[in-house]
């Protein structure tokens, strides 16, 4: 659901089941700044997004959309059959995202978040 503790973060980059992509900006004196990532984690021949942002800053630029089809290639690549994730229902970004990625509904999960919104599978 979302939000992930640093604590959280910090074990999913160390499970070997995990890629994790980031997107970063290069300033004119060279310092970096990671805007975006992109979490996958793979059982058997089952690639699962766990977690995507973006800067609120720097949204709509295709850096979200970049990272869910390098991350779904990565996965083909690396074997994956399926490539599946949970929204909640009215996250509009997320779900256009997604379907130009290529992802379709294939399920419905009720009151899958705390909060009592619906999950799309
Ligand atoms: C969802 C999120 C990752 C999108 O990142 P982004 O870099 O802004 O996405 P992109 O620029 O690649 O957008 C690609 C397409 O997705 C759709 N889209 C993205 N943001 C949208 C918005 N706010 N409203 C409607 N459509 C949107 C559009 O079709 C867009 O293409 P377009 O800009 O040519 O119209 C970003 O909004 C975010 O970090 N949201 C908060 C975290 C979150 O919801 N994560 C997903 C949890 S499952």
């Amino acid at each position: 659901d979302g939000m992930w503790s640093a604590a959280q973060f910090e074990e999913e980059i160390r499970s070997p089941r995990t890629a994790a992509l980031g997107a970063w900006t290069v300033g004119d004196s060279g310092d970096e700044a990671l805007v975006g990532m992109c979490f996958t984690s793979t059982v058997l021949d089952e690639a699962s997004l766990t977690s995507l942002a973006v800067h609120p800053r720097l949204r709509r630029r295709g850096i979200g959309e970049a990272l869910v089809c390098e991350s779904m290639a990565r996965a083909q690549a690396a074997g994956a059959a399926r490539f599946l994730l949970e929204v909640r229902s009215g996250n509009e970004a997320a779900l256009r995202l997604y379907g130009r990625c290529g992802l379709t509904v294939a399920g419905r999960r009720p009151r899958y978040y705390r909060d009592g919104e619906d999950a799309l599978l």
